[in-house]
């Protein structure tokens, strides 16, 4: 098979191959081999190939891609969930998905609703963990609240919109370009707001009556807490799942007399149950439609370098981008 391996943690980029007739991994007794028909490119996965994520211990040479969808091939004997030619869509975090086939284990995978594609699948699982462990896990958004979704034109932030919004919350979103705006808008949210203009922090105190947002989604908290903290109602959680770049700058003093809350988010500390969970909420979402994966450019095995590289570049098409096979 083909396969895209690590090779070296070399700066200032990492060193990439796609390789021809790699053995097919083995099949446990646990484990279900899937041939992958499209796997998803995330913006953590530049910094797992460049040896910067700490968190997710690999060492090269190894497979990256974090999550796909494809169909079942085989399976091992202690599966019982699964048969060959099932639809299904994983997230592993021992990685693999930029390969022809990966072999996951039977708690890793999930069937693919009907309802969606194979490219669709690839959209789903890091985007819309991470959206619900923020939103629901660790925000506990309430009905009715106010969410503001800073950098919602992302795929994480596009999945935070979705959710938002068949949790009953009002949504507020930021983006920079007009596409990303109009994107925002079409997935959820009430009202959009552009971070790069100066105006953006009264505007959204404006729009919540100057009482401030319930909920921050913070993808870039680096540079946006300050102003996160102007925004913030009183008791309000400031869920950061960003830091982006740069250095925290500022004083904390604004955090007290409103009792505001800095949340940590982590998708690598839910557990099996924390994803059985939201994964029972994002498939019942998806057959319902209001959870609507949107798929961004796509690439070949081969072009995986340069999908890599595009990352954190302005974009030429938005959505999640994606590897696709045939
Ligand atoms: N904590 C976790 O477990 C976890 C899991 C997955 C992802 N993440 C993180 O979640 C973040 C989003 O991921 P993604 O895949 O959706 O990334 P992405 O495609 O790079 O999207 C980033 C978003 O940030 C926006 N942005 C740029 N400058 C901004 C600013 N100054 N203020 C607010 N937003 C700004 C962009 O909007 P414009 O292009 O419109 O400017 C875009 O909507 C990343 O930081 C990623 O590392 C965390």
């Amino acid at each position: 098979m083909k396969a895209v391996y690590v090779t070296s943690f070399e700066q200032p980029s990492c060193r990439l191959e796609v390789r021809d007739n790699v053995p097919k991994p083995e099949v446990g007794p646990d484990t279900v081999l899937v041939k992958i028909k499209a796997a998803g490119i995330n913006s953590i996965d530049k910094r797992i190939m460049g040896g910067q994520f700490f968190h997710l211990p690999v060492k090269p040479p190894f497979t990256p891609g974090l999550d796909g969808a494809g169909v079942v091939v085989e399976v091992g004997s202690d599966v019982t969930r699964f048969k060959p030619q099932d639809r299904v869509y994983a997230h592993s975090k021992k990685m693999g998905h930029f390969a022809e086939y990966v072999s996951l284990r039977e708690v890793e995978v999930r069937h693919l609703p009907t309802e969606i594609s194979f490219e669709q699948g690839a959209v789903l699982a890091i985007p819309y963990l991470t959206a619900y462990r923020a939103i629901v896990n660790r925000g506990k958004a309430k009905k009715g609240e106010t969410i503001l979704i800073h950098g919602a034109s992302g795929p994480v932030g596009l999945a935070c919109c979705q959710i938002a919004r068949s949790l009953d919350l009002r949504v507020l979103g930021t983006a920079s370009t007009a596409e990303g705006q109009q994107l925002v808008k079409e997935n959820g949210a009430d009202l959009v707001f552009n971070h790069k203009s100066p105006d953006h922090i009264t505007q959204i105190l404006d729009a919540s009556d100057g009482k401030g947002v319930d909920l921050i989604v913070e993808t870039n908290s680096s540079l946006n807490l300050q102003g996160d903290i102007k925004m913030s109602a009183k008791g309000g959680r400031i869920l950061v799942i960003g830091n982006g770049p740069g250095q925290l700058q500022g004083s904390l003093a604004g955090l007290m007399p409103k009792e505001i809350n800095i949340v940590g988010v982590g998708l690598v500390s839910a557990t099996q149950d924390n994803h059985n969970e939201a994964y029972t909420f994002i498939e019942s979402g998806v057959k319902a439609g209001s959870l609507v994966p949107v798929v961004g450019r796509q690439y070949d095995l081969d072009d995986t370098t340069e999908a890599i590289e595009n990352l954190g570049k302005p974009k030429t098409t938005l959505g999640k981008p994606i590897i696709a096979m045939s």
